[in-house]
């Protein structure tokens, strides 16, 4: 009790003392320190307020989408371009961050595509700097949404989970983070209306099974998913699938390893958020994703079409 009183007190603490001050629509920027800069330099992005025009480069995007792998994000961007009727066959999308193997990122009309690699620590890295650019380039009503992949718990493999709530390894809709030492929590609140826009989209393109769920977000694919199949598995399969079951009972529908510092962010910085992933196994049958090479693509796709169609409606060229 004294633990969870003492949580609100510092989540309080925090929400009081973010300087979230910014016009509606527009990033809210929490770091005043940045005002004072005169150049400010995106080191895993190889970009620079000072080498780089950002408003006339980026002014112009209303829908970022992030996904872990570099091809899949170029895979993106090719296929936006061709739905929003912005591609010429055969075009080749440059990679805007070619300066570092860090991150890759793609641009199509209002459309963004950026990757951010595996894990809470690596798409964090890429939101700070994200953020800036939207920041810098002057940007306006933003929708941003992780599309990816995950584990799916009780649900046919390929089914697309839109999260409602992003929750941690002990099913809390927190995101814990030290800063200065201290441990700060901050909530993983996304866009409800956006979720529901986006399964309303599903059921329009009807291809295939979408729910609205939790998503368990966590440090870890092996012992911090449950699996029996890593290095190291201290714990019998009994123990595992307790732990799934009580997963599926608190509301959670798949497992990943971003969604949470990606709600957290975005709601602190004003951005319009949601998590679109496949689910590529059902994990209360098993640990290996061993779909054949082909149904994994397919798989892969269906967050992609889903968030296209989303966008497509959004400008109104449906
Ligand atoms: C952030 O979360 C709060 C609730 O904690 C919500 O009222 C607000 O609309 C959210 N902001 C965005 C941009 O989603």
């Amino acid at each position: 009790m004294f633990v969870y009183i003492l949580y609100i007190f510092v989540y309080i603490l925090h929400v009081s003392q973010c300087c979230c001050l910014g016009r509606e629509n527009f990033i809210h920027l929490c770091n005043p320190h940045l005002e004072k800069m005169k150049e400010d330099i995106l080191y895993h992005f190889a970009l620079g307020t000072g080498t780089h025009d950002f408003p006339s480069l980026f002014g112009d995007v209303k829908f970022v989408c992030v996904g872990g792998s570099p091809s899949r994000m170029k895979a993106f961007i090719a296929y936006i371009a061709e739905e929003l009727g912005l591609g010429t066959p055969g075009c080749d999308y440059p990679n805007i961050c070619a300066g570092t193997d860090r991150y890759a990122m793609y641009k199509v009309g209002p459309v963004l595509s950026v990757s951010h690699g595996m894990g809470i620590p690596s798409i964090s890295i890429m939101l700070h700097e994200l953020i800036k650019l939207l920041y810098h380039a002057k940007c306006s009503d933003i929708t941003i949404i992780r599309i990816g992949t995950s584990g799916g718990i009780g649900l046919k493999p390929g089914s697309v989970v839109i999260t409602r709530q992003s929750v941690d390894a002990t099913f809390k809709p927190q995101l814990e983070q030290v800063v200065l030492g201290r441990t700060v929590i901050r909530s993983t609140n996304l866009d409800e209306q956006l979720a529901k826009d986006l399964m309303q989209c599903s059921k329009e393109i009807g291809q295939f099974n979408t729910v609205i769920g939790n998503t368990m977000c966590t440090l870890d694919f092996y012992e911090g998913q449950g699996r029996l199949d890593g290095a190291i598995c201290l714990y019998d399969e009994e123990e595992k699938l307790q732990y799934l079951k009580n997963a599926y009972e608190s509301g959670v529908r798949n497992i990943e390893m971003e969604s949470s510092v990606f709600a957290a962010m975005c709601n602190l910085s004003g951005l319009k958020a949601a998590v679109v992933c496949v689910t590529l196994l059902n994990r209360l049958e098993g640990d290996q994703i061993s779909s054949p090479h082909d149904v994994l693509v397919e798989y892969q796709k269906r967050p992609q079409k889903l968030v296209g169609y989303f966008i497509k409606k959004s400008l109104g060229k449906v």
